[in-house]
């Protein structure tokens, strides 16, 4: 029991198999949908609200690009595996197999790189996704997609529906009954005019997925505070809202290292007159740990249906292998072939959960 491959881990894995087939299943159409029907946690908000900040606090590491305007033009799926205590921290990217990074610069400047690929230098998005995992044992088991900022404006250079495209891409995302959505604000706008809460209240109204996130507390003015939010007075959650503090602009000029950044977090809640009663559910490390929690068990309650679908793939894979006939095309039959078996191994992996 003990060694058992985590179900986030191993949702993770058909993640990758699926998109590795190229459009989440090869033209599988069983495959499509259970790629379709795996939970994730997909993270929304506005521009500059802290999406980027907040990912990398959850890591621990400083690896996504920055700037101003659209940085995040394709979705990111990162996917967080916990390591042995005193392993060396690495990252793998699915289009770049048997590359370990553990220069994380080099990670940054290849999501750079691999967004412009696809979307050409001018500024275009696009809906493909970016695989990205990280092995560390600073991180808890864990599958984030962050995806590009909502946005009204588009600048120069861009498509004039820029924003409607933006906001389209991360609706086919958050829109999913299995998505579980972290929804960022900025503490130092009124969370009325929040894009993620507007967006989020949209496509989960009762919030029974919803997770409300609440960056900068620490830009606030002075004799203000956010406790009316995070009480859930002006605008209430089924889950707890999240305070975070991440690294100022000045911090990262500074390149304040990551984990200085957690601990500096950690004291500030602990230290606060306003949100001192509430620490030990403020921060990301906190959130870290809840999110990883939470999916764990969405997946979980959603084991007899994955495996349905599982087996609704095995079925329609075998049909194309019979219409293939025998002996068959090498390169279609082994690909064919090698998705069967890698199904089945899944399905036995999803019933040893259950027991
Ligand atoms: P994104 O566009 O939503 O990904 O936002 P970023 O994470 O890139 O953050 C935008 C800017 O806000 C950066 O300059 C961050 O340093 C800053 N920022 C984000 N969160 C906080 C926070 O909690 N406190 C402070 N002081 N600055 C923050
Ligand atoms: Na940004
Ligand atoms: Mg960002």
């Amino acid at each position: 029991m003990a060694t058992m491959e985590s179900l986030i881990g191993l949702v993770n894995r058909i993640q990758r198999a699926c998109t590795a087939l190229g459009d989440y299943g090869g033209g599988n159409n069983a495959l499509s949908s259970l790629w379709e029907a795996l939970p994730s946690v997909a993270v929304v908000g506005g521009q500059s609200s802290g999406k980027s900040s907040v990912l990398e606090s959850i890591v621990g590491r400083d690896f996504l690009p920055r700037g101003s305007g659209i940085v995040t033009r394709r979705p990111l799926v990162l996917q967080l595996h916990k390591t042995e205590h005193g392993t060396y921290e690495y990252a793998e990217f699915l289009h770049l197999t048997n590359k370990r990074f553990t220069n994380f610069s080099l990670v940054r400047k290849e999501i750079q790189d691999e967004t412009d690929r696809i979307t050409g230098k001018n500024k275009q998005i696009s809906p493909v996704p970016i695989h990205l995992s990280i092995f560390s044992p600073n991180v808890v088991d864990l599958t984030l997609i962050d995806l590009p900022g909502l946005t009204k404006v588009a600048v120069e250079g861009q498509p004039e529906t820029i924003a409607e495209d933006i906001e389209s891409m991360v609706r086919s995302y958050v829109a999913k009954p299995n998505c579980l959505i972290l929804a960022i604000s900025p503490a130092n706008q009124d969370i009325a005019t929040s894009d993620a809460i507007k967006l989020a209240k949209e496509v989960d109204p009762t919030g029974g997925r919803t997770f409300g996130v609440l960056t900068k507390l620490d830009l606030m003015d002075k004799g203000t505070n956010a406790l009316d939010v995070i009480e859930g007075r002006s605008y209430r959650m089924q889950y707890p809202w999240a305070g975070i503090v991440n690294r100022s602009q000045a911090d990262i000029n500074k390149n304040v290292d990551m984990m200085v950044a957690r601990r500096k977090e950690r004291e500030y809640f602990e230290t606060s007159p306003d949100y001192g009663h509430l620490a030990n559910k403020m921060g990301s490390e906190y959130l870290a740990k809840m999110l990883s929690k939470l999916l764990e068990s969405v997946i979980r309650a959603r084991i007899p249906n994955i495996i349905a679908l599982i087996n609704r793939s095995i079925e329609e894979l075998e049909r194309e292998l019979d219409q293939l006939g025998r002996p068959i095309a090498i390169d279609a039959g082994a690909k064919l072939y090698n998705i069967l078996g890698m199904c089945r191994a899944f399905e036995k992996i999803f019933k040893e959960h259950l027991d």
